[in-house]
């Protein structure tokens, strides 16, 4: 069925793999990619689809209500799907507004514009809004137990208050106005493209340059990891098949502790490119660093109802997931080196005359 699918946030991590996807699997979406290019937004990461025939790129912040009007009405949106946050939890603990702002206000912006555009004018039968959510809302587990869909919320830091807020935004509007929504709770994702200042690409990057990995605490937190092309496919899943207002949690059963994660990446690359010149492991260059505020002891996702309802799972196993990762950095250096120069704040300004900016 065609759509026009507004992707916000699709210059980001998450954002830029769904945009591929669509792209590459389905042949009569539109999408209509609308990322305000923050620290996080890389155009770079576009390239080779930059310039498709069913991808529109426009620069433009999701709190600026002017420009969403414009755009449902203009491009005729039936689909969003909302990528666009600001998502790093270090961050949050140490600039909150932004989260606010973005997370928060910039969900709502686009509900507003969904409602004005969708049920004010009698469009909604086949329009869906998918907010893309996190299992941290969910807060912290301890040793046993996992998140189901129905944990109470229990957001612990800055991040998660904001995510779990647009969350409840989001179901508000489907039980006040009917809007379509449907939501979606991940756990940790990692793949290509994903910003260095996230524990897999941070410490992929460091253990290349014979830099500390940082580890904080005792390593012994535990993230429950998703390879991000399985999140994106679940997502369509999701959109096509999922119930309006209900949410689906999406994990990949790949519960580890950072320690292990961090040690199987050196194990990795020592592997593929060699022990580096002074002949140690790179496991040496392990940190242990003071804690971050509040840290989330353990995460775990039950994907039981996304499985049995809707018949998604998986496809990738940690290993295989953390082999196309590694090889994907390996095979990308220049990427990584322009964003952690900032060259990659610059590379598309001429062709989009941003000058002035
Ligand atoms: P990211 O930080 O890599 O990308 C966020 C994107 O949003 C960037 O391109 C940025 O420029 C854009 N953006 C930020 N503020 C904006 C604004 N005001 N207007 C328009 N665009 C703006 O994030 P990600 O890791 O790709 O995460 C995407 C979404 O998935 C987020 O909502 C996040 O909460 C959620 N999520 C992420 C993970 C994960 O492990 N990364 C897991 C579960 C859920
Ligand atoms: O669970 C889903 C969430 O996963 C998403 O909602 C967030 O957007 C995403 O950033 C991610 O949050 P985390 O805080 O779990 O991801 P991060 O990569 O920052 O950290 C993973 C774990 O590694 C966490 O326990 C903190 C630890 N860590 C992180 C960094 C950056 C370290 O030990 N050292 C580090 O340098």
């Amino acid at each position: 069925m065609k759509k026009t699918v507004l992707v916000t946030g699709g210059c980001g991590f998450i954002g830029v793999n769904f945009v591929r996807l669509l792209l590459e699997a389905r042949e009569d979406w539109q999408v209509i990619n609308l990322d305000k290019l923050t620290y996080a937004g890389n155009l770079q990461s576009l390239e080779g689809v930059a310039d498709h025939p069913r991808h529109t790129f426009i620069r433009g912040d999701i709190c600026d209500a002017a420009l969403i009007d414009a755009l449902f009405t203009e491009h005729e949106i039936d689909t969003v799907v909302h990528f666009a946050a600001e998502s790093h939890v270090d961050r949050s603990i140490t600039d909150p507004d932004a989260f606010v702002r973005t997370n928060v206000f910039g969900t709502f912006t686009l509900l507003e514009g969904a409602r004005k555009y969708w049920l004010d004018q009698g469009r909604d039968s086949n329009c869906r809004f998918l907010h893309v959510s996190t299992d941290e809302v969910y807060g912290s587990l301890g040793k046993t137990g996992y998140f189901t869909e129905t944990t109470r919320y229990d957001p612990r830091s800055p991040y998660s208050a904001s995510k779990a807020s647009s969350d409840h935004f989001v179901r508000a509007y489907f039980h006040t106005y009917g809007l379509p929504i449907l939501i979606t709770n991940c756990s940790n994702n990692y793949g290509p493209y994903q910003f260095p200042e996230k524990l897999i690409p941070l410490v992929l990057n460091n253990a290349l340059q014979g830099k500390p990995l940082p580890v904080y605490g005792d390593g012994g937190n535990v993230r429950d990891w998703l390879y991000v092309r399985d999140h994106c496919e679940a997502i369509v899943r999701v959109l096509e098949h999922g119930q309006v207002g209900e949410a689906y949690n999406i994990g990949g059963h790949n519960e580890k502790k950072n320690i292990e994660v961090v040690e199987l990446l050196c194990d990795m690359l020592d592997a593929k490119v060699g022990l580096p010149a002074n002949g140690k492991p790179r496991k040496t260059l392990i940190t242990f660093v003071k804690d971050r505020l509040g840290h989330d002891r353990r995460y775990a996702i039950d994907a039981g109802k996304i499985d049995r309802e809707l018949d998604w799972r998986p496809k990738y196993t940690f290993e295989q997931g953390m082999e196309k990762t590694v090889d994907w950095y390996l095979e990308n250096k220049k990427w990584s080196e322009s964003v952690m120069d900032g060259s990659y704040q610059q590379y598309y300004a001429k062709m989009y005359d941003w000058s002035q900016d």
